[in-house]
C-alpha cells in the first residue's frame, strides 16, 4: 500500500493499493467515527461494488449509513442530479460533521465533490475512484463541478476530499473500453511529465505495470496541485493539455462522446496544432500519434470547425478574445499558446480535413 500525502490547503492522503475496497471501513474509521455517511454511486458501480461496501460500512456503525444511486454517464452531471443529492442529504438531516463517499468514476466524483462544497457551505467527502481516468486525474486536486448546456464543468468549486482510496484491483477488472479512456489521461500525464510510460505502451506492458503507472501520474498531479491548487499562477493549466479540444468535442456531441475518448482526440489534434505552429518536431508528433493509436484512442471525427470553435470560446480557460491551448514542445516540455479565431480556424482546416 502506498500513501501519497497531498499537501494542499487541507492536506489529505491518497492511498493506492490492491484490494483496498474491502479495507475502506477501517481506512476511514478515524475520520468518520462520529459521522453519518452517505455513499453515493452510479447504477453501474452499484451492482459491482457498492452493495458490499455499503454492507461493510453499516456493520459496527451506530450512526446512519445511507446510499444514493445516480444514473451513470456524463449526462447526469447536471443541476437535477446535484439537487437530488443535496435534497437527499437534507431529508436525512446531514450536518457539517457528516461524510459523503463518492464511489465511481469522474462524473460521480465531480458531482459528489460539488455537493460537498455546497451542502451547508461545506461538508466532508471521500473519493473512491473506480476508473483509471478518475484515479489518475479527477479524484485528486479538488476540482468539482457539473456541466451546463453551454459547456463542460462550467459550474464548480474547489473542494479537496478528506481521503482518496485507489483500489488497483478494480482497475484490473475494468472493461477495455473504460480502461482505454483512462489511458488518455495517463498519456497526457506522460507527455507533461516525461514519466517514461510511453515505453510501457510501446512494449505492451501497461497492465503489468498499472500500479506504478497510477502512482507516477498521482505524484505528477500532487506536485502540480500543491504548487497551484486554485489554478492561479499558471502551473496547473498544463493539466488541461488536450482538454481545450476535448471539452468542445464532448459538448458538441451532447456528451455522447466520453471524456476519455475526447481527451484522446484532443491530444491528437493539439499535438498536430503544435506541429503546425512549429513547436513540436515530426518525430515526437509521430511518437504521440503512435501511442494514441496503440491505446485505441484515435477515431474518425467529423465536426463543423466553426461549431467546435464556438464551444472553445465558452471554455473557462479563456479570458479574452484569444483561445488558450496547452501545446507540446517535447515530452516534459509544455507551454501555453493563445490563438485568435482566424489563426485557429486556418490550422484546424488544415489538420481536420
Ligand atoms: N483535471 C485537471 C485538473 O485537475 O486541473
Amino acid at each position: 500500500m502506498n500513501i501519497i500525502n497531498i499537501n494542499t490547503r487541507e492536506s489529505y492522503d491518497c492511498i493506492v493499493g490492491e484490494g483496498l475496497i474491502s479495507l475502506v471501513p477501517s481506512l476511514i474509521n478515524d475520520l468518520t467515527i462520529n459521522s453519518n455517511i452517505a455513499l453515493i454511486t452510479d447504477d453501474i458501480v452499484d451492482k459491482l461494488y457498492a452493495d458490499s461496501l455499503f454492507n461493510d460500512l453499516k456493520k459496527n456503525r451506530k450512526l446512519k449509513t445511507i446510499k444514493l444511486v445516480i444514473k451513470s454517464g456524463e449526462k447526469s452531471k447536471n443541476k437535477e442530479t446535484l439537487f437530488n443529492i443535496l435534497e437527499f442529504l437534507g431529508d436525512n438531516n446531514f450536518n457539517r460533521s457528516d461524510y459523503l463517499i463518492s464511489l465511481g468514476g469522474g462524473v460521480v466524483g465531480d458531482i459528489v465533490g460539488l455537493s460537498s462544497a455546497l451542502y451547508m457551505r461545506g461538508i466532508n467527502y471521500i473519493q473512491i475512484p473506480t476508473t483509471l481516468l478518475s484515479m489518475v486525474d479527477s479524484a485528486i486536486g479538488g476540482k468539482t463541478g457539473i456541466d451546463l448546456k453551454s459547456g463542460k464543468n462550467l459550474v464548480g468549486a474547489f473542494k479537496e476530499p478528506k481521503m482518496v482510496i485507489c483500489d488497483i484491483n478494480i482497475i484490473k477488472d475494468l472493461p477495455s473500453s473504460i480502461f482505454k479512456e483512462g489511458m488518455a489521461e495517463v498519456i497526457k500525464c506522460d507527455i507533461i511529465g516525461n514519466l517514461g510510460i510511453k515505453n510501457n505502451i510501446l512494449n505492451n506492458e501497461i497492465k503489468d505495470n498499472i500500479e506504478s503507472i497510477i502512482n507516477k501520474c498521482l505524484y505528477l498531479k500532487k506536485d502540480i496541485v500543491e504548487k497551484d491548487e486554485f489554478e492561479t499562477n499558471g502551473l496547473r493549466k498544463v493539466l488541461n493539455l488536450g482538454h481545450t479540444i476535448a471539452h468542445s468535442i464532448e459538448a458538441i456531441s451532447n456528451y455522447s462522446i466520453s471524456h476519455g475518448n475526447a481527451v484522446g482526440m484532443g491530444l491528437l489534434i493539439e499535438s498536430k496544432i503544435s506541429y503546425e505552429l512549429g513547436i513540436i518536431n515530426k518525430e515526437t508528433l509521430d511518437e504521440i500519434i503512435n501511442i494514441l493509436k496503440i491505446s485505441n484512442l484515435i477515431f474518425d471525427l467529423k465536426y463543423d470547425i466553426d461549431e467546435l470553435i464556438s464551444f472553445m470560446k465558452n471554455d473557462k480557460k479563456n479570458n479574452d478574445e484569444l483561445i488558450s491551448f496547452i501545446l507540446i514542445e517535447s515530452f516534459g516540455n509544455i507551454k501555453e499558446i493563445k490563438l485568435n479565431e482566424k489563426e485557429l480556424k486556418n490550422i484546424l482546416n488544415k489538420i481536420m480535413k
